[in-house]
């Protein structure tokens, strides 16, 4: 598909005039779009179509690759993305029969600078070789429009606890774009809490998934840990104090010798109170705007004892990313790009942005 020029918007950058070509909205027409992600520790690809949904995806995690770090090392990042991008966006397409997409969605921040650089590089090459537009997304926008890519999508307005390793926010979105920020964490991520707790307990990287299967052995009622912030009136989080909990009861079992035994315990122990913070914060959160839709998305999204608590106890509807989408992938990128396809872009920037305000980005000019 050719680029269609709707609006020209002149841009003076050091003495250079810039000429940027606004997209005129491609949603009438069908369209494939491509998604990119690289932000992190994931090299994911994906095809969207507007007509047929989802019709591919591919994944490459880097978790071995960082694993012996005990985190994320950003130049190895970037490298593998670099090693690996391309070749799986040629097996994506060629899997999927399609010789060029209509769009090209890529991930600009929030993330890793160097890794972002890598996605936006190759959207925009390719944006260039295809003649396609090329859409920069939001990260956590692409999180809270995941539910987006099941058969049972939310309508608006909704509630979206987005909890990843990297961000833990409360949002109103009340259409695309539209989005309060009604609380976010004063200090870790709940996902980094997960993380660091893992690592005090000594399983691997990313210690999350490993943290929940060992608490599936454990008494949750054994440590009585706290619930930060939960009586609080505010809607932010604090993991801090619960870390430190969990930190002084392992230097007590390494004491005693018998921090083996105590391992699933304290697991499940942590588990419950981190997933009891987050569950009470989302219901207040929810009824506090009237808002009867949660969607709950993001890595520590995928969490089991999450997604039942918040069913239980929360009286409206919850929706969630099928398991393999609440971690980052491109399926995300691709859809939150077709839907936001007229603030495409034409392919001479390159956005990666380690920060970036969700609030900040607006309802598109289409919708
Ligand atoms: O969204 P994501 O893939 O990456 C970021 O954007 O940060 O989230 C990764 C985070 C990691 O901290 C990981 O430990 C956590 O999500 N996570 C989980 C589970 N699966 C992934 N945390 C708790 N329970 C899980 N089942
Ligand atoms: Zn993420």
């Amino acid at each position: 598909m050719g680029r269609d020029s709707a609006a020209h918007n002149n841009a003076s950058f050091g003495g250079l005039q810039r000429v940027r070509v606004m997209i005129r909205p491609l949603m009438s027409t069908p369209t494939i779009t491509l998604g990119i992600e690289t932000s992190c520790d994931e090299t994911g690809v994906a095809l969207f179509s507007s007509e047929k949904g989802l019709i591919g995806h591919a994944l490459h995690s880097q978790v071995d690759l960082h694993a012996v770090y005990g985190g994320v090392v950003p130049e190895i990042a970037s490298r593998d993305h670099v090693r690996m991008l391309l070749p799986l966006i040629q097996q994506l397409m060629e899997t999927a029969g399609i010789d060029k997409p209509d769009a090209i969605a890529y991930t600009a921040g929030p993330g890793l600078v160097g890794a972002l650089m890598v996605g936006g590089g190759m959207a925009n090459g390719l944006g260039l070789a295809w003649n396609c537009p090329v859409v920069a997304v939001h990260h956590m926008e692409g999180h809270l429009l995941a539910p987006m890519l099941e058969e049972n999508p939310p309508d608006y307005p909704f509630l979206a606890l987005l909890v990843s390793g990297g961000h833990t926010m409360l949002i109103a979105v009340r259409r695309l774009g539209d989005y309060e920020l009604l609380g976010t964490t004063l200090d870790d991520a709940a996902g980094e809490a997960f993380d660091k707790t893992a690592k005090l307990l000594g399983l691997g990287y990313p210690g999350g998934p490993l943290l929940a299967a060992l608490a599936e052995a454990g008494d949750d009622t054994a440590y009585p840990f706290p619930r930060p912030m939960l009586n609080k009136p505010t809607l932010d989080f604090s993991f801090s104090g619960l870390k430190t909990a969990v930190m002084l009861e392992v230097r007590k079992a390494e004491a005693r010798g018998d921090l083996a035994d105590c391992r699933a315990d304290i697991a499940a122990s942590f588990q419950r109170a981190a997933v009891d913070t987050l569950v009470g914060k989302a219901i207040k959160a929810a009824e506090s705007q009237g808002l009867n839709r949660i969607v709950v998305a993001g890595g520590v999204g995928a969490n089991r004892l999450l997604r039942s608590e918040i069913a239980e106890r929360f009286s409206g509807q919850v929706f969630y990313p099928r398991f393999e989408f609440c971690t980052d992938n491109g399926a995300m990128i691709a859809v939150a790009g077709a839907m936001r396809l007229s603030e495409a872009g034409d392919a001479t920037e390159i956005r990666a942005l380690a920060r970036w305000s969700l609030e900040t980005l607006g309802v598109p000019p289409a919708s």
